[in-house]
């Protein structure tokens, strides 16, 4: 199974193939932001992937050009409800929901 750690909680669970890290966060109580509920459509889910970064689903257009419109250009970025993990991976949280 495909293991994902969520820094800087440093936290990992074994997952399902083809889970999205947004479903995977709320399935563990991982304080990962999502004002859109997972549309694509807000980028507070945005995380950044420290290694393990061909384990993930390929980058869509629509996630692609919601990360430039809003200035994020870093090329480990990625929207954690439009990526699906496939193989290990170390992600960071960059927006840590305390509410
Ligand atoms: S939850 Fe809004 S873009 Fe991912």
């Amino acid at each position: 199974m495909p293991k994902i750690t969520f820094l800087p909680m440093n936290t990992s669970f074994e997952v399902k193939r083809d889970q999205s890290i947004l479903d995977i966060a709320l399935d563990h109580q991982v304080p990962l932001q999502h004002a859109c509920g997972g549309f694509c459509a807000c980028t507070t889910c945005h995380i950044i992937v420290k290694s393990g970064a061909d384990s993930l689903s390929p980058m869509e257009d629509e996630e692609q050009e919601r990360l430039e419109r809003m200035g994020i250009l870093d090329e480990n970025s990625r929207l954690g409800c439009q990526s699906k993990v496939r193989g290990d991976v170390v992600v960071e949280v960059v927006n840590i929901d305390d509410h």
